[in-house]
């Protein structure tokens, strides 16, 4: 099988609309709730920072703006038309024709947003560039805004002055949540049981819990007690959203022991994962993402139809990483999406569930790979470097976009990286270099092989790698972030 299918850079996406999780984790769905809004032409795997220099693009305001309820957030945002190429009418059209319904046009109009969480600036070829103003108070919405537009607009996003505390950067396990602090990479930490809990399987009966967002702590326990959910904020964007339905006061399968107690169950097995940071209203910053497990009745009414294909293992959410259960307290996701101790009894459940709904193999067949952006970036068909991108004669790697967090050296039919803990690291990886969460991102240059600053390698794991083949070609493979690619593309070795 060839690594890289082609794919083209609006390739698969989730669900009904867009797919936020740019980022690692279990999950990615559609942000608009059932929202059927059309499809979100940006989502994909592109470079996530094309617009770095779009930023005079903001100040002629002669076309006009167009005020509108932004689908995902239903914030409110305004939208100024600053490229050359629109037309009042042209303007007017796209104003009439906006995802969450038509906005309110103002010809010659300039935007004057009251309370700023933040600016995106998007820049296009064809002349209609604008600049995307979002409203709103709430520091919450903060990372999905941002998302929102370095992720499906393409653009380059300022923080306004409700966001513009959170992306202080830096800072250990902060969990300002994603966004506002880089990734935090995997750890494990072994602690002492909570007082009243048993001993654990660690040394000296210790507890020892991955935080990551498919990480999972012993069966029986809350990983909240053991992790940090802060940390597991920076590794997927998070936003509160409803529920697909709450369980009806007389539903039969209330009364229903048997059923009721594998619902417990599983919902034991979500509570021992790091799912519950964003799935649980009781740790969700402000409230769970749509599902939750501490609903009222029935946890599992609140999923909805893609995620039930997700947890069910259904629709595969590969792209989102996985540990193996040996190193994850027994918990496996590799064939059903939820981490599980035992794959066979949580599928039977959430296949029957799926049948339950009225649903088939046809409807389990639709449902794309979960991960939106991840999913395209496994399959990225590299080309040429350009100017600026590869190693140089002086031994230089040089990329473009800005700044990075993350720099890949590898063969040049190696997989593409994708998430911790097991897609990052692809063989064929023949130089990998990081910096550390609280650590400044690097600027192109860096000398190939080199461990200077706060640069930490993390392939080879001791030593100098492999010297470049002259004439040889080699991928490089560049990140802002996790999830966030600058610079991906061949080059021959001088
Ligand atoms: C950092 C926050 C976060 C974590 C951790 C997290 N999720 Fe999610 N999850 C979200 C958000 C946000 C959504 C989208 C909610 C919406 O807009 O409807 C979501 C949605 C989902 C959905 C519904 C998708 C759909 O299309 O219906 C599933 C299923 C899901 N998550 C599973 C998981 C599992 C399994 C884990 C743990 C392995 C997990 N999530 C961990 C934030 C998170």
């Amino acid at each position: 099988m060839s690594r890289r299918s082609k794919i083209g850079s609006k390739g698969v996406l989730l669900g009904s609309v867009v797919v936020v999780s740019s980022l690692a984790g279990a999950c990615s769905s559609d942000p608009a709730g059932a929202g059927g809004g059309g499809t979100n032409a940006a989502a994909g795997g592109g470079p996530a920072t094309g617009a770095e220099g779009a930023g005079g693009a903001a100040a002629g305001a002669a076309v006009g703006s167009c005020a509108r309820v932004n689908p995902f957030s239903k914030g409110s945002e305004c939208k100024q038309y600053t490229g050359e190429g629109w037309t009042g009418e042209s303007a007017h059209a796209d104003c009439d024709a906006s995802m969450g319904g038509p906005g309110a046009f103002t010809a010659g109009g300039v935007c004057a947003p009251a309370s700023l969480l933040g600016r995106c600036d998007v820049a296009t070829d064809d002349g209609t560039s604008y600049v995307l103003y979002s409203e709103g108070d709430d520091a919450a919405q903060c990372s999905m805004t941002r998302t929102g537009c370095e992720t499906f607009a393409k653009g380059a996003f300022t923080p306004g002055p409700v966001c513009a505390g959170a992306t202080g950067g830096g800072g250990a396990p902060t969990g300002g949540g994603y966004g506002t602090v880089p990734f935090v990479q995997p750890y494990r930490v072994c602690k002492d049981p909570v007082p009243g809990e048993p001993a654990g399987h660690g040394e000296a009966g210790q507890v020892c819990t991955w935080t990551l967002i498919s990480g999972s702590t012993e069966v029986g326990r809350h990983y909240e007690d053991y992790a940090a959910c802060a940390d597991v904020l920076t590794q997927r964007p998070y936003w509160p959203a409803p529920a697909r339905e709450a369980t009806a006061p007389g539903d039969p399968r209330l009364e229903d022991a048997a059923y009721l107690g594998e619902i417990a169950w599983a919902k034991a097995q979500v509570e021992a994962s790091a799912c519950v940071c964003c799935h649980a209203d009781r740790l969700a910053p402000s409230g769970a993402s749509q599902w939750a497990t501490d609903a009222e009745g029935i946890w599992l009414d609140g999923v909805r139809d893609s995620g039930l294909a997700m947890m069910a293992g259904l629709a595969d959410s590969t792209a989102l990483g996985a540990f193996p259960a040996e190193d994850n307290n027994g918990f496996d996701r590799s064939v059903v999406g939820v981490p599980t101790t035992d794959v066979a009894r949580m599928k039977a459940l959430l296949i029957a569930e799926w049948a339950r709904r009225g649903l088939t193999d046809a409807d389990a067949a639709k449902v794309p790979p979960f991960g939106g952006p991840l999913v395209d970036q496994l399959s990225y068909e590299p080309g040429p470097c350009k100017d600026g991108q590869g190693v140089t004669a002086g031994g230089a790697v040089t990329w473009t976009g800005g700044e990075a967090r993350y720099v890949y050296v590898l063969e040049a039919d190696a997989k593409n990286p994708g998430v911790p803990p097991n897609l990052d690291e692809p063989a064929g990886t023949r130089w990998f270099v990081e910096v550390p969460n609280a650590a400044p991102a690097v600027a192109t240059g860096i000398a190939y092989g080199a461990v200077a600053g706060d640069l930490r390698q993390r392939v080879p794991a001791s030593g100098a790698p492999a010297a470049l083949q002259a004439g040889a070609t080699y991928y490089l493979h560049v990140l802002k972030d996790v999830g966030f690619p600058l610079t991906r593309c061949l080059f021959t070795a001088p």
